[in-house]
């Protein structure tokens, strides 16, 4: 269709707005024939920065690039969006309490959520990648009940690309070799990165590893730890990566998985797996124009057990301290 898909960016003159808009304009979400309408929401004072972006943008010159829209206002700028990235968010400034953390965060969703409820296009879908992702996701999805549940998701596309490229540099395969990886629970240090279920070259990873202290003492706290890593080594945090991941995981989400991969999405829980239903934790999901679904019947030994408990416990914790705060 020749029809611009209306994405919406929230925090666009940050960090991860500066590498992901380039690439949603020059059509990394849908290939290049299909435009592109962008729709930047800042805070007040940086809209001129903003401005510089979109000067930048217009200066490419990108064919995919239909129009770009920015201001400060959610109602005006959610108008009839077809896609919402949410990706900016309050990060923690110094000390910030985890309480003050939650409700800052939690009136930027409420509001966020509010808005698209108001005014989104009827087909929207919603990725919250600002964080924390899952819980501002609870909120946003909260504040929006004429929207149904299955259009918000929380990016664990991120945890999931940095496991792929892990296993590979592991076991000497293609990262195309890598299949069926899955993130488990929270996007916080607690997530489960399950190589039990995956395959490198079709053979069971955890089997063609053969090491499972390398999977529970590097592997796993490598995955976790790599946005700490990341900001250790250079100085701000991980922007390009988060950016091609939130592409990833839309242009997934749009156009679907393929048939013999899945990919790993926070999405509503509906109990699978034991997750307590509405947490909005991350599974094993296919993807099929614009819709998931949880991969069921894998077998869970005791060890994933233990470690996607404690990250949907965290994630029960977050829900319970929103909720006290009466942001949902
Ligand atoms: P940044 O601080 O460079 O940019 C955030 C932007 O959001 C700022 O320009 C700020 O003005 C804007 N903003 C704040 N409140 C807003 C509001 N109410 N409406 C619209 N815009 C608002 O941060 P960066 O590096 O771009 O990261 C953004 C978020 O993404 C952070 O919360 C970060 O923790 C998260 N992140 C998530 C990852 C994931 O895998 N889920 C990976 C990396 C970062």
């Amino acid at each position: 269709s020749s029809t611009p898909l209306k994405v919406a960016v929230t925090g666009a003159a940050g960090q991860i707005g500066y590498s992901l808009l380039f690439r949603l304009a020059s059509g990394a979400l849908l290939g290049a024939d299909r435009p592109i309408e962008l729709r930047l929401l800042e805070i007040t004072p940086a809209l001129k920065a903003l401005e510089g972006v979109v000067m930048e943008l217009d200066d490419c010159a990108f064919p995919t690039l239909a129009g770009v829209e920015i201001g400060d206002d959610a109602n005006t700028i959610f108008d009839g969006v077809n896609l919402a990235l949410l990706v900016g968010a309050r990060p923690r400034s110094k000390g910030m309490e985890r309480g003050d953390l939650l409700s800052a965060n939690g009136a930027i969703f409420t509001a966020q959520g509010k808005a698209l409820n108001e005014v989104a296009a009827d087909d929207v879908r919603i990725g919250v990648t600002g964080n924390p992702a899952n819980t501002n996701a609870l909120i946003a999805m909260t504040n929006a009940p004429d929207i149904p549940k299955e259009r918000f998701s929380a990016l664990t596309r991120l945890d999931h690309n940095r496991a792929i490229s892990q296993l590979a540099a592991k076991t000497g395969a293609a990262v195309t070799d890598i299949k069926k990886m899955t993130i488990w629970g929270n996007h916080s240090a607690t997530q489960y990165p399950d190589v039990f279920h995956a395959e490198v070259g079709g053979r069971n990873a955890a089997e063609v590893v053969g090491d499972q202290g390398w999977i529970e003492n590097d592997f796993i706290p490598t995955v976790a730890k790599r946005g700490a890593a990341i900001i250790e080594a250079r100085g701000s945090s991980s922007a390009a990566s988060a950016a091609s991941a939130t592409i990833d995981a839309a242009r997934d989400w749009l156009l679907g998985s393929a048939s013999d991969d899945w990919v790993s999405m926070a999405v509503a829980s509906d109990g699978s797996y034991g997750v307590p239903e509405g947490l909005i934790s991350s599974f094993p999901v296919t993807t099929k124009d614009g819709s998931w679904e949880i991969v069921q019947g894998l077998d869970i030994d005791d060890f994933s057990r233990s470690k996607i408990d404690a990250s949907v416990a965290e994630l029960a914790e977050e829900r319970d301290a929103v909720t006290e705060l009466g942001l949902i």
